[in-house]
């Protein structure tokens, strides 16, 4: 007997929505969202198609890394709202046939945070060896992931008279996590909100927290894997780690998929950038050639973009300038040498054809998409906020004073809104909701299509030849059936042929391979479409416009899902 696990492994098509509470909704009016505003959000989420919340960290925190610096794994910062509101949007959610996940960050604690204080003040204090001292600097240490603000990794702590590590900002010291009591607080932290009725985390800087002296430690992520599978069934951990292809395989556990349940596609991401300037589809067809093939456990989260800077480290120097120079020509619009800090839309000049075929780019490409909140409204950023902040601008609901997000004074909100053409009265959900060819609509539509496509979840990557180098043709196959995408990366239009057969002859099965048996194929982004037979070698003819795209079904001749 088979024991199917296509529901189980829920995260396979599963399609995730990055959020951070503080600017989705402020629902006390005080300036700064909050739970109680996210939880009348839902809807709004659902009705998009979302099936898994990402929370960014919502924890007490002195909220000098936008919460990403923790001062308690045990709360709600009270500007939010308090654990029963937490559990609140988690129970709504679940009603609504959402998942919620949350970040997981303990590669550092804030400096704040007691067992820092502690350790710094009591060199006798259990809290000592929770973290990592020296007493000199070495002479060879590790370049700090925010080079141009920390000098290394090592700073001097007055009260403690000695150094401690910090892989990011001098006010987040690194756990000790090669030590099993820092190992143990770890685990109860999962088992906490596992408890609270999550279905897992997004974990932070994942090379840096399994990074000890001795290397890499494998085990350790192998053994908080198995700590969630054992505590909550449907348990997943999707991991930050913005690596090369063979140095991302590792961290999915050699042992059939047994450590980070997922990992962002940074490869491919960074790939999608240079193919858009270049407006080449060849380097993202090469990256996508070259992802590793995953256990049936573990997927790729693929994305456009998130919540920090659009990092283009694992491009030459040279593609990156092209990249710079297309996208980010202000150095105001660069950070720490490897970065953009601008929103998709206004890198592509708010060009709507562009805008889109890169979302049913991200849509139709084989992995879970994980969307960062105001993509769906193409929002924009502001340009005078400096650094990353500037895409972090709260959510943009109506045309308004405040853009529905909030009725406070502007110098009291939590993060400016964005401005010019990319303010609120241009861009936001309410307008968007009755216009029925708005961004919001098409991305509702591509969700839609993704979730009735499991083929792009499960199925296995085919790139085909499209005979134009702007032209990105690729198939995903399944066993539940056969998607081809095409997408045009250059403004003008292209006539593609493609070559089925290979597709075709499979969808056919044994021997029907023509007439009213054969596979036919649907437009499935057409308005109305009615499915075209390909000629009778396979070939199919597609005219595509400048920036175009198509989704195509391949229709067996006993098809029964709906198109
Ligand atoms: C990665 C997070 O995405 C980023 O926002 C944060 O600054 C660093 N980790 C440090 O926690």
């Amino acid at each position: 007997m088979r024991v199917t696990d296509t529901s189980d492994l829920w995260w396979k098509t599963a399609v995730f929505y990055n959020l951070d509470v503080e600017t989705y909704l402020d629902w006390n009016d005080d300036g700064v969202g909050d739970l109680e505003g996210l939880a009348h959000r839902l809807d709004h989420l659902a009705e998009l198609g979302v099936t898994c919340l990402w929370l960014a960290p919502f924890y007490p925190s002195p909220q000098q890394d936008n919460g990403y610096d923790i001062s308690d794994y045990y709360g709600v910062d009270p500007r939010y709202g308090h654990l029963g509101d937490f559990v609140e949007v988690v129970r709504t959610a679940n009603d609504r046939g959402m998942r919620v996940i949350v970040d997981l960050v303990v590669n550092h604690t804030s400096d704040q945070h007691p067992w820092f204080q502690a350790a710094r003040s009591d060199p006798s204090s259990r809290f000592r060896d929770y973290y990592q001292w020296r007493d000199d600097v070495p002479d060879d240490q590790p370049e700090n992931m925010f080079p141009d603000v920390e000098d290394g990794v090592w700073s001097f702590d007055e009260a403690a008279g000695q150094y401690y590590r910090h892989s990011f900002y001098s006010h987040q010291p690194d756990l000790a996590t090669d030590r099993q009591e820092v190992r143990d607080e770890i685990a109860k932290v999962i088992g906490f909100w596992l408890q609270l009725g999550i279905d897992g985390f997004r974990v932070d800087a994942v090379p840096h927290l399994i990074d000890t002296d001795e290397g890499a430690e494998h085990g350790f992520l192998q053994a908080l894997r198995g700590y969630v599978s054992r505590r909550s069934g449907n348990g997943m951990m999707l991991g930050e780690v913005n690596l090369p292809y063979d140095e991302m395989v590792p961290f999915f556990g050699a042992d059939d998929g047994d450590e980070l349940t997922m990992q962002f596609d940074f490869v491919a991401n960074q790939a999608l950038y240079l193919s858009l300037a270049r407006q080449d589809a060849t380097p993202l067809a090469t990256a996508l050639a070259a992802r590793p093939a995953l256990a049936r456990g573990n997927q790729w989260g693929n994305f456009v973009r998130n919540h920090d800077e659009l990092t283009l480290d694992q491009l030459s120097d040279d593609e990156r300038d092209e990249v710079f120079e297309a996208f980010a020509p202000l150095e105001s619009q660069r950070i720490h040498g490897r970065g953009i800090v601008r929103r998709l839309p206004p890198m592509l000049d708010g060009d709507p054809r562009r805008i889109r075929m890169v979302y049913s780019l991200m849509f139709s490409t084989p992995g879970a998409p994980v969307l960062f909140y105001g993509e769906e409204i193409g929002m924009g950023e502001n340009p005078a906020v400096s650094g990353r902040g500037a895409v972090r601008t709260p959510m943009q609901w109506t045309d308004e004073t405040g853009g529905g997000f909030s009725r406070a004074d502007a110098d009291d909100l939590v993060a400016p809104l964005a401005d010019e053409g990319w303010a609120p009265e241009h861009v936001n959900v309410s307008r968007q909701r009755h216009e029925p060819d708005s961004m919001l609509r098409f991305v509702q539509d591509l969700i839609r299509h993704y979730r009735s496509s499991p083929e792009i979840g499960w199925g296995e990557l085919t790139l085909l030849a499209s005979g134009h180098d702007c032209v990105l043709a690729h198939a995903v196959v399944s066993s539940t059936g056969t998607l081809v995408a095409v997408h045009n990366f250059a403004p003008d239009g292209r006539s593609v042929d493609l070559d089925l057969s290979g597709l075709l002859g499979a969808a056919a099965g044994d021997g029907g391979d023509a007439g009213a048996d054969a596979p036919r194929l649907v437009d499935l982004l057409a308005e109305r479409s009615t499915p075209e037979a390909p000629a009778d070698d396979g070939h199919h003819r597609i005219e595509l416009e400048g920036y175009g795209f198509r989704w195509l079904r391949v229709l067996r001749a006993d098809e029964k899902r709906l198109v």
